[in-house]
């Protein structure tokens, strides 16, 4: 069904657009011997890629006159765990890691619904991994109201990640506005390592807050600042609509990526505001339907779909809709995408860039692209100096 396939030919498309990239700690080859001519890719006869986010119900700007975030509404039945009864102290010093843990083993373990709450004030973590499956099928649902720090020394998280949760299903993670912060602290020393797009020497790099083998959630009205590494990572998670986020880093801090998506199916990233010193969104190896829409992105390298190829047997990048983003100054690091991308759309992306191509998509006979469409893009080239 698909109209073309572009194929029998190396493409390197410099069109005001796209893509490609993604994985932590791969710099991009200097010199990549496939890439032989430019061509457009052509817009006419391709099928209509679905508006994955049609069924999605509207959700608010994020914008300085958004409404407070509902009251958490406890139904019957429902407890509240918080931290604090475990042994976390909101002074900003003493590490919280082991008393969020324990409390979230007691919510986990609760048979009925349960609120793992992170009171006001400000408490520092070590990592911290909330696993489930837990003992009435659902994970408790998250509720932070404070600001967490971490632990800003890099060896303090041998496993590369913060806040880390694994094997759950049906998940809420969710703040109060302008209240729930996680800050990890990247500035201290994590940004002193070199950019792995620059060096093969970078540190495996730690997220800030990771999903892995997530089902059915959502996640909003959070403020995620100063990555060690990337910010928000999707790892073989269906289901999930992550909005109102705000993600901020510096323009020139090393390898911050905001949200990054890899091997999972179904992700809605909506109306959040990005400004980090790589990509904003970054869609990696075995996305699928995975949904872009209302981002404003600024600083950062713009919105990256396709990979590098580096691992082994990784799979392809199908259903990708990006619509309705505000890009901002980004520059864009090009890098090859080396597996296939299909029913990909960029649909009225607007604002400025300041490198020489703003979307670039590579295919190549080994790896084709099907069915890419572009539509209503006003991307202006301003001749800015590069943010630093
Ligand atoms: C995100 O930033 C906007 C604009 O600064 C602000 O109005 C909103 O409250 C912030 N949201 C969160 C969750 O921090
Ligand atoms: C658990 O919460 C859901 C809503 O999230 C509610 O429909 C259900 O009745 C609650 N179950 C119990 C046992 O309270
Ligand atoms: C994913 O999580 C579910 C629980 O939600 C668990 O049953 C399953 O084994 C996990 N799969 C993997 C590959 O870890
Ligand atoms: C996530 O939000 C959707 C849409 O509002 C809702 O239908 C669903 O129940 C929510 N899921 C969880 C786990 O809270
Ligand atoms: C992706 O979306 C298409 C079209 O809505 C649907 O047919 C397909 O089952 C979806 N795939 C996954 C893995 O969710
Ligand atoms: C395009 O996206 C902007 C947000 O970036 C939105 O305000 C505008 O209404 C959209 N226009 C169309 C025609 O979709
Ligand atoms: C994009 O903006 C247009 C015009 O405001 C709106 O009709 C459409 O629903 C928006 N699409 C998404 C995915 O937000
Ligand atoms: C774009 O970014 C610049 C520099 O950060 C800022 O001054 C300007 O207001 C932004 N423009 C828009 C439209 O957000
Ligand atoms: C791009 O340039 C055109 C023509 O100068 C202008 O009308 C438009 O507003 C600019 N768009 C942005 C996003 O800066």
């Amino acid at each position: 069904m698909l109209a073309s396939r572009i194929s029998n030919m190396v493409i390197y498309v410099t069109l005001l657009c796209v893509t490609s990239s993604v994985a932590a700690g791969i710099p991009f080859p200097a010199n990549d011997p496939t890439i032989v001519q430019t061509v457009l890719v052509p817009f006419k006869d391709f099928p209509e890629i679905p508006d994955l986010s049609a069924d999605y119900p509207e959700i608010s700007e994020p914008s300085a006159d958004s409404p407070e975030p509902p009251e958490t509404i406890f139904f019957p039945g429902e407890q509240l765990f918080d931290v604090t009864d475990y042994g976390a102290v909101a002074d900003g010093n003493t590490d919280s890691s082991s008393a969020f843990l324990s409390a979230w083993d007691a919510a986990c373990a609760h048979a009925e619904n349960a609120t793992l709450y992170i009171s006001e004030g400000e408490f520092l973590l070590g990592p911290v991994t909330f696993s489930g499956p837990c003992s009435n099928g659902k994970s408790p649902n998250v509720e932070i109201r404070g600001t967490l720090m971490a632990q800003p020394e890099l060896d303090a998280f041998p496993d590369s990640n913060w806040i880390k949760f694994k094997q759950l299903n049906g998940i809420s993670v969710t703040g109060g506005k302008e209240e729930a912060i996680l800050d990890a602290q990247g500035g201290v020393e994590a940004w002193k390592q070199p950019s792995c797009r620059k060096s093969e020497k970078c540190k495996i790099l730690v997220s800030s807050l990771r999903f892995s083998n997530v089902s059915n959630g959502n996640i909003s009205n959070i403020a995620l600042l100063n990555g060690k590494g990337f910010h928000v990572v999707f790892q073989d998670c269906n289901n999930i609509n992550i909005y109102n986020v705000n993600i901020t880093a510096p323009g020139d801090s090393p390898n911050t990526d905001g949200i990054h998506v890899s091997q999972s199916t179904e992700i809605n990233i909506a109306s959040s505001i990005i400004g980090v010193g790589d990509d904003c969104v970054s869609i990696g190896p075995g996305s699928v339907n995975i949904s872009v829409f209302r981002i404003y992105c600024g600083p950062g390298h713009g919105i990256s779909v396709g990979s590098l190829g580096r691992n082994p047997n990784e799979k392809d990048v199908t259903g990708i809709s990006v619509r309705n983003c505000t890009i901002n100054g980004t520059q864009n690091g090009v890098r090859a995408s080396l597996v296939k991308l299909s029913d990909i759309e960029f649909k009225n992306i607007s604002g400025t860039y300041n490198s020489k191509s703003k979307i670039t998509l590579r295919c190549s006979s080994s790896v084709p692209c099907e069915n890419i469409k572009f539509e209503d893009i006003h991307l202006n080239y301003t001749n800015k100096p590069e943010i630093l």
